[in-house]
């Protein structure tokens, strides 16, 4: 069997990747650069990693990230450029003016996707801004400089990138009250020509499944604002969600073919192997990936290579 890169000449697959295990883990490395032909960096491109002191940037393991991708002609999938999350902490306390808070994301934006111009090919600029409750979710950047701060961070990317620009989030893959309220975001983002290019539906399922022909109808009307849909987190815990590994093929299978059938070009996984992922430690459900902890191929592996034609 040739490797999963190789299935689909129309649908990327990719993964989200740790530098140190990139550099460190033979098996792990292997398996990226011969699986996947897309790569996100899982948390070494998000501002609290890049800059952690104020003032300085590290772009030291993001760039292994990036040449780790050149190097095996990978997609890059930049992820994130604004979130109410994993950002550095002297952004605290969030008393800065209104003037000064939209410099600090402004220089961020600018420095960042303009330093991998030509490099990342679809930037997750803005990441979960939607509230689970509906509205938009309130965040430190919601508070010092209004809704306009989605635009704003698009209007930056746009300024220095000549990436795809997508919006991103979670619990909003098929059809939900969630769904509707990102898909009305961004619905008026392209009214207002804001430059968006995608939605990311980041699709980590671990309470329950979503319904495959819901994910279908969801990337079809957003593909009908003339959108870009990538699948760009996904994991598919046992547990609650599907009780072992072949429900869980079932699924993926299921779920990638409905997706890519609907117009997906690119489905990332939020991992490697069942070893390094996020779910379990959070008790979202055990072993959600495509390879397990040896980096065996699972079952789960095979249904995606199936759903992707083969
Ligand atoms: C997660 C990473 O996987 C963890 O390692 C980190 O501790 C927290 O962030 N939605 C996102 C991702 O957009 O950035 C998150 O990644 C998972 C949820």
């Amino acid at each position: 069997m040739g490797s999963l890169r190789a299935v689909s000449d129309d649908v990327r697959v990719g993964c989200a990747v740790d530098p140190a295990s990139l550099r460190t883990d033979t098996d792990y490395r292997r398996t990226v650069a011969s699986e996947f032909d897309a790569i996100t960096a899982e948390n070494a491109m998000k501002w609290g990693r890049l800059a952690a002191d104020e003032g300085a940037y590290d772009f030291a393991d993001a760039d292994d990230v990036a040449r780790f991708a050149e190097r095996h002609d990978m997609y890059v999938r930049g992820h994130t450029l604004v979130w109410h999350r994993m950002y550095p902490e002297w952004l605290r306390p969030w008393t800065r003016s209104e003037a000064e808070t939209e410099r600090l994301l402004r220089d961020h934006v600018q420095t960042v996707a303009g330093r991998y111009r030509g490099c990342v090919d679809a930037w997750d600029v803005v990441n979960e801004a939607v509230a689970d409750d509906g509205g938009l979710r309130e965040t430190q950047w919601l508070n010092a400089l209004g809704p306009e701060y989605i635009d704003r961070a698009f209007e930056y990317a746009a300024g220095v990138s000549d990436a795809d620009l997508f919006y991103n989030d979670y619990g909003a893959d098929g059809l939900s009250e969630k769904s509707d309220e990102v898909y009305d975001l961004v619905a008026d983002l392209v009214a207002r020509e804001v430059p968006i290019d995608g939605v990311g539906l980041q699709l980590h399922v671990f309470e329950e499944t979503v319904p495959p022909a819901d994910v279908a109808a969801n990337v079809e009307r957003l593909t009908e604002l003339g959108l870009d849909v990538h699948i760009t987190e996904l994991d598919v815990g046992i547990g609650a969600a599907v009780p072992d590994e072949e429900a869980q093929a079932d699924y993926y299978r299921e779920v990638v073919g409905a997706a890519t059938d609907a117009g997906v070009d690119t489905v990332v996984t939020w991992g490697v192997d069942d070893g390094q992922s996020w779910l379990p430690e959070r008790g979202f459900g055990e072993a959600p990936l495509l390879f397990d902890e040896s980096f065996e191929r699972k079952p789960a592996y095979r249904a995606v290579r199936e759903a992707l034609g083969e």
